[in-house]
């Protein structure tokens, strides 16, 4: 499988800030006291919310399909060691991973990038211990369609965002439109097929956050969806028990 963020590693990582730690209160808040657990990332890239659990006394294991952004990872734990144990591999899979082997499994800003999400979902259900808790973080998919605009209420001149496209899943990118400088592209998927595809891989919500940014069009509605939750039963197959 092609790991798309190979080619924009240098980028990315000087994007999110090169060595430093995740600061993201809503991630801290859902993520919590984590002190002595074992956490998953799942899709970790550079490494910077891997960083920031092992600074609040986590035993975290970050996986990514980007070697570079690894390799970045690696550099940086390298020049602050944190503990944080790297492996490059499919967050379809979480080959190499023990069943029921993590307290927690975090996924951060990444299963927008992931094509299959049904797989993606189910691997980590799978590595984490029943009861283990997760936390996701998505571009909130009512508000980042395939087909989004801004336009100006001709009335008091505030700004709204247009959505148009919502129930067209799948992978879609308009050039300049997603990341801009960073040009990949990403899989749209309804709320409901986020909330069917936890739910049938035994992982019940607990805990949403809708956040919003600090531009005039991102006041008004949500940027970001967080979820957090915790695994029930044991997933066999294609059922749940
Ligand atoms: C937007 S980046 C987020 C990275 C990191 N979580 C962060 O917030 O900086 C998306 C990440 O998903 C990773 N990714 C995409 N598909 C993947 C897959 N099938 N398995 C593992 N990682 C994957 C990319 O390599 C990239 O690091």
């Amino acid at each position: 499988m092609r790991a798309k963020y190979d080619e924009v590693a240098a980028d990315y990582d000087e994007w999110v800030g090169g060595g430093s730690a995740l600061d993201d209160p809503t991630f801290t808040e859902l993520t919590g006291e984590v002190t002595g657990q074992e956490i998953c990332v799942v899709a970790c890239g550079q490494g910077r919310e891997a960083r920031y659990l092992a600074t609040q006394g986590a035993v975290v294991t970050g996986v990514d399909l980007s070697e570079k952004l690894l390799e970045m990872a690696c550099l940086h734990e390298e020049t602050e060691p944190l503990g944080i144990s790297y492996q490059h591999g499919d967050a379809h899979t979480l080959e190499g991973l023990a069943d029921d082997s993590f307290d927690g499994v975090v996924c951060y800003m990444a299963l927008m990038d992931i094509p299959n999400l049904d797989d993606a979902v189910r691997s980590m259900a799978r590595v984490l211990k029943p009861g283990g808790w997760f936390v996701i973080s998505i571009t909130h998919p009512c508000f980042k369609t395939p087909a989004t605009g801004e336009i100006v209420d001709h009335v008091d001149q505030s700004v709204r965002r247009t959505v148009g496209k919502y129930f067209v899943e799948g992978y879609w990118d308009g050039p300049g439109a997603h990341r801009n400088a960073l040009p990949v592209g990403a899989y749209h998927r309804t709320i409901s097929t986020y909330v069917n595809t936890l739910s049938a891989a035994g992982l019940v919500i607990n805990q949403l956050r809708e956040v919003p940014a600090d531009t005039p069009v991102w006041r008004e509605v949500p940027q970001l969806l967080y979820i957090r939750g915790s695994r029930v039963g044991r997933v066999l197959g294609s059922g749940v028990l």
